[in-house]
Order: C-alpha cells, then sequence, then structure tokens
C-alpha cells in the first residue's frame, strides 16, 4: 500500500493521521498514513530510511521544518523562500519539499470569511510557525505585515527578508489598527494567552495557529474577552495544509471543510 506518515518530535497528539485517512476514505484513496518520532537531531536518517524502504511522502512537524528543508533535493516556491518545508513528496528518485502552512492560513481565514488583500496584518512570534506562513501571507497580497516578537532581532532579521510593508516591532507599544491578528507563538502551550495589549485585538479578527478540538485555546479566550470581531483557533489551517499536502501526493484536492466539521465534532 501506498506509505505516508507525519516526522516530529513529539507528535504523538498529531491530528495528521487522521485528517489523511478521512481524506483517503473520501476520495477513495488506498494508503497508510502513520506518525514517525525521531529523536533530537535524527531527522536525516529517519527520513533516508523512510524514503529507502518505500515511503511516498512525509509531513513535517515541529521541530524539523528546516532540517526538512536542509535535506530534500529540492524546495520550491514558500518552502525555498520560509526556509522551512511541511511536506516531502518523492518525484522520480529525488525529494521535493514543500510548505502548505501558509497557504493553509489563508485558505481557513477565506474560508472564514476574511479575505487578507490590502488588510493590515499584525503576526505575533517570528518562530517557525510565522516564518512557515510569511511568504503565503505577502503573496496574498496584505497591505501590511507587522511582524511582532518577544525578542525583536528575531522579528527584525525575518521582516528584512520581504518587501517593505513587512515591518518588525517590539510587542509592547504596538499601536491598535490591525484588520487581523494571527498569533504564531508557543505561548499557548503554556497556558499563556495575553500576549499584547488587548487595545489591539478590540474590533480585529484574532486567529491562533495553534489549535484545540474545541476552539479554546488560551489567546482564543483572551482575544474574546478583548472583544475581537471574530476569534478561530489553527484546527483549520491543519485541515487546509493538509489538504494542499494531500493534493500534491494524490492529484485530487479533498473537501477540507467536511473533515474539519468533523473533526469538531470528534467523529473522524
Ligand atoms: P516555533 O518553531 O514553534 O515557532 P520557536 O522557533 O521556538 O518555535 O518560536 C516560538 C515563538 O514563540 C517565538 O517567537 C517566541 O518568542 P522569542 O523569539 O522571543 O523566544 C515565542 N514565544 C514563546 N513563548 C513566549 C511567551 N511566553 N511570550 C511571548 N512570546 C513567546
Amino acid at each position: 500500500m501506498d506509505r505516508y506518515a507525519v516526522i516530529g518530535n513529539p507528535v504523538a497528539h498529531s491530528l495528521s493521521p487522521e485528517i489523511h485517512h478521512a481524506f483517503a476514505e473520501q476520495t477513495g484513496q488506498r494508503l497508510s498514513y502513520e506518525k514517525l518520532t525521531a529523536p533530537a537531531g535524527g531527522f536525516r536518517e529517519a527520513a533516508d530510511s523512510f524514503f529507502a524502504t518505500g515511503g511516498l511522502g512525509l509531513n513535517v512537524t515541529l521541530p524539523f521544518k528546516g532540517n526538512a528543508f536542509e535535506w530534500v533535493h529540492e524546495a520550491r516556491g514558500a518552502a525555498a523562500r520560509a526556509k522551512a518545508v511541511n511536506t516531502i513528496a518523492l518525484e522520480d528518485d529525488r525529494t521535493a519539499g514543500f510548505n502548505t502552512d501558509g497557504e493553509g492560513l489563508v485558505g481557513d481565514l477565506r474560508a472564514l470569511g476574511v479575505n487578507v488583500a490590502g488588510r493590515s496584518l499584525l503576526l505575533i512570534g517570528a518562530g517557525g510557525a510565522v516564518q512557515g506562513v510569511l511568504p503565503a501571507l505577502v503573496d496574498a497580497g496584505a497591505g501590511r505585515i507587522v511582524v511582532a516578537n518577544r525578542t525583536v532581532s528575531r522579528a527584525r532579521a525575518l521582516a528584512a527578508r520581504y518587501p517593505a510593508n513587512v515591518e518588525s516591532a517590539a510587542l509592547d507599544g504596538l499601536a491598535p489598527g490591525f484588520d487581523v491578528v494571527i498569533n504564531g507563538t508557543s505561548a499557548g502551550l503554556k497556558g499563556q494567552g495575553a500576549l499584547i495589549d488587548e487595545r489591539i485585538a478590540r474590533d480585529a479578527v484574532c486567529y491562533d495557529m495553534l489549535y484545540a478540538r474545541d476552539g479554546s485555546t488560551p489567546f482564543c479566550g483572551w482575544a474574546d474577552r478583548a472583544g475581537a470581531s471574530a476569534v478561530a483557533d489553527g484546527l483549520g489551517m491543519l485541515v487546509e495544509q493538509a489538504g494542499t499536502a494531500f493534493a500534491i501526493w494524490r492529484g485530487v484536492r479533498p473537501d477540507t471543510r467536511k473533515v474539519l466539521e468533523e473533526l469538531r465534532q470528534g467523529c473522524t
């Protein structure tokens, strides 16, 4: 059977197998999709062995997206610009690396009724998550993108790789006026939702790249209390990025919103 997997550390709680099995069922494809845990520093060996034993494609999650970028024969499009790969496909005897995270975010925002073209965006964080989505947000025609990070030098270095409408800032001292506020930090994993002045979230669409099955992440709770016009967690982004990966591998695009609905109801 055609073999796929998600590789990361930790990967035990990944929803990717559930999502890809649901896509496969929906589109009538026969494939297997497993979870692979690689030790820190062990990406190369694990990926070599997966493809040497007949694997056809990998999704890559934390902390290996940078290692995957270095490992693939060729990084394409957003992956080359972000220097991060979340999807690997075997093409003949060569591996191609893609980054579908940004497309997933833009696609989920669109499905939620938010078109980022011409809008003013605040991205909180400057780590792997933000790095991965920036190319797609720039390509979607965002009017202004401010990357704000606790460690300002990281935000500055990241913004410098993009056109002039991508700026950097510190977390404090931000002025209100953003249409969309996106959390790309990992602070929520430790229960922290408040990262910036709450006046910035008021009347803005607030989006958390972290997710919870019931949508209640710390950042979403904080944004709701701050008076955001709409609040969403990143489960939709996860499903959308998986949908694009599935289309790269299998040549058919699944109905992602249906699978998202099933996940929310816990019935995949
Ligand atoms: P990832 O690849 O998951 O993005 P990372 O590269 O370690 O992981 O980045 C984590 C991001 O969350 C960073 O932007 C980090 O800020 P720093 O660059 O200053 O470390 C941010 N972050 C994590 N915990 C945070 C907290 N408690 N408050 C504010 N930002 C936080």
